[in-house]
């Protein structure tokens, strides 16, 4: 699509539903039926940036912060492959703790298994990227959350937008299903900007693409900041649907905590990927990226036979292969 035509689409919304079957239909020739569910570890909120939207920045003193080690990971892992999920996300803020020695170790232990492993850990070298993959890794997620560049530098004091993109490319040449996104409606976002990111997505040729309204954190710096627009944010979904046919595109949690139907209704518009969260009780409500966030009292087995439940109501199935972009 044309950037014209795109911001056309995002300004009208008489024409919604069309768009989002129109998407469901991309997707189902595309990508089928399926739905891919991936395991996700929430496994440090320490974090030494302080990108303003984000709670878990090191700015925000008021949350208890935590890091799980390496065999309290793996036997959390082991019980999400239990559980029947064949890729497992590994998230956490950018934790130093963690060197390139400790999570080249990590990947390995997973890696005993037959599960794909997917890493959204943040920015780091090429070197420290290039020892992950050699390692087994096979996936990242590192979304550009705006391709604004004015509003990345407000959004990210100490960060570069250069090292963002240095970063996804690096990612690409080391052989990475690579992952991007961006956050809809952050502070003075324009719908312009947003065209752009979709075909910067396109531009990348992103392998999987996250969406995610803005969900402002009390302790942030943009408190009083609107929420972004659940109804925007899914047509920013659909429309990288109809511009990357055959990529994995997760119905993404943030949009369930705007919506309470939100995953299954982004599911309905382009979505073909849920990312269950896997981490033990205790530490979920202590990942707080935004409040209000879903499953927090929830354990692992509960969320796996929620969202399955959801999923077959809907006339979908699970897939049981590791999901990559191509086929299997
Ligand atoms: N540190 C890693 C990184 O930067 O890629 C991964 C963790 S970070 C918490 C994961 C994602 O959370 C970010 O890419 C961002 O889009 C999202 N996020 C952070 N704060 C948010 C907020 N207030 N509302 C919605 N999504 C948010
Ligand atoms: Fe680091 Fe959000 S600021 S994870």
């Amino acid at each position: 699509m044309k950037k014209q035509e795109i911001i056309d689409i995002l300004y009208d919304d008489k024409s919604n539903e069309q768009l989002f079957k129109q998407a469901d239909q991309v997707r189902a020739d595309n990508v089928g039926n399926e739905v891919h569910l991936r395991g996700l570890v929430e496994f440090s909120n320490i974090c030494k940036r302080q990108c303003k939207y984000c709670g878990l920045q090191s700015c925000n003193k008021e949350i208890e912060r935590y890091r799980i080690l390496k065999e309290e990971l793996i036997s959390i892992v082991k019980n999400a492959i239990k559980l029947g999920y064949r890729t497992i996300v590994l998230q956490s803020g950018e934790d130093d703790y963690y060197d390139t020695d400790k999570i080249v170790e990590i990947i390995r232990e997973i890696k005993k298994y037959d599960v794909a492993l997917t890493l959204s850990i943040g920015e780091k070298s090429f070197d420290e990227y290039e020892a992950y993959k050699k390692a087994g890794a096979d996936r990242y997620l590192l979304r550009i959350e705006t391709t604004d560049q004015k509003l990345y530098a407000l959004m990210h004091p100490n960060a570069s937008f250069e090292n963002r993109i240095n970063c996804l490319q690096n990612l690409k040449s080391l052989g990475f299903e690579t992952g991007t996104g961006c956050l809809v409606g952050l502070p003075n976002q324009t719908i312009e900007s947003l065209a752009d990111d979709i075909l910067f997505f396109k531009e990348l040729d992103a392998d999987m693409v996250g969406i995610g309204p803005f969900i402002p954190h009390e302790h942030t710096p943009l408190k009083d900041s609107a929420a972004g627009d659940f109804w925007l944010a899914l047509k920013v979904m659909a429309l990288t649907r109809l511009n990357l046919p055959d990529i994995n595109i997760p119905a993404t949690t943030a949009m369930e905590t705007l919506n309470p139907n939100g995953r299954i209704i982004a599911l309905r518009s382009g979505a073909n990927v849920v990312m269950p969260n896997v981490t033990s009780k205790e530490y979920r409500a202590k990942y707080e990226i935004y409040p209000g966030k879903i499953c927090i009292n929830d354990s692992p087995e509960l969320c796996r036979g929620c969202i399955e439940n959801k999923i077959k109501s809907r006339g979908r199935t699970i897939r049981k292969e590791k999901g990559f972009r191509k086929n299997n």
